[in-house]
């Protein structure tokens, strides 16, 4: 893992979009995988304002993290809309290389499988973009999601439904399932973009980076990872014992 820690999240939101927009300028065909959440609003927008600036993402093919099941692609809080509406809507990419796991699939484990060799088909994904939940999860891995799991239905926890309820009218509207894909899955992309901001992290991310590697805390898997860019902001790495060390190091890295 490269830690940085960035003094906000803009910043740190800048870095990571640089290195997406770099990667697409020098590879076209780049397969991102993509995660929701408020966390990576600020890299997108790094993303389509390149686009927009010229750079060209008609190319690029993409693979969200996860969905939630039940929802259909048009409701509000789908992670389809959320995609389309915060990134894809405003990039020149062909809509139709744009995948999100299927919410509604009757046999869902034929969908996931599907999923999952489409990923196998496309090359699979250069660059996924993280964020975490508060109890540790990437995608909707939730602490005990065995670390080599791969694209299924989940039963998201009582604690990600509250974290999620600030999206719908009331806690209930929130769904209970969601299809994602697994710890597995992600530990195959070449690079991952970790982004973790604010305070409410700082635990989350101390386990992922500090913890002992553990389906306790899945993201915590990230630390086996080859390729693993973990961008903070001074509140996600407060809790960080070698928080000193990181800055350091990414002030003098070793990459030259
Ligand atoms: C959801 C998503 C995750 C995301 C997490 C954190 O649970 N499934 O992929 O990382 O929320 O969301 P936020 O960035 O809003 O804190």
């Amino acid at each position: 893992m490269e830690i940085f820690i960035l003094k906000t999240a803009e910043e740190a939101s800048r870095i990571a979009g640089r290195f997406v927009n770099e990667a697409i300028k020098k590879n076209p065909k780049t397969v991102l995988g993509l995660a929701t959440g408020s966390t990576p609003l600020m890299l997108y927008k790094e993303m389509y304002t390149a686009c927009q600036a010229g750079l060209d993402y008609s190319q690029v093919r993409s693979f969200n993290l996860d969905e939630y099941y039940g929802l259909d692609p048009q409701h509000p809080q789908s992670y389809r809309r959320f995609m389309n509406e915060n990134l894809f809507n405003h990039l020149n990419i062909d809509i139709n290389n744009t995948r999100v796991p299927d919410g509604l699939a009757k046999d869902c484990a034929a969908a996931c499988a599907q999923y999952e060799a489409d990923m196998k088909a496309a090359g699979g994904v250069d660059i996924q973009v993280l964020g975490i939940g508060s109890d540790g999860h990437i995608g909707f891995n939730e602490p005990g999601s065995s670390l080599v799991s791969r694209t299924r239905l989940v039963t998201l926890t009582p604690q990600t439904i509250r974290d999620n309820a600030r999206f719908f009218e009331k806690e209930e509207d929130v769904p209970r399932y969601a299809v994602s894909m697994g710890v597995g899955t992600v530990m195959e992309a070449k690079t991952c973009l970790m982004l973790c901001f604010g305070a409410n992290k700082a635990k989350a991310v101390k386990g992922m980076i500090e913890g002992g590697i553990s389906q306790f805390n899945p993201a915590s898997a990230l630390q086996m990872h080859p390729h693993t860019l973990v961008f903070l902001d001074e509140a996600a790495a407060a809790d960080l014992e070698l928080k000193d060390y990181y800055r350091w190091a990414s002030e003098h890295p070793a990459t030259l």
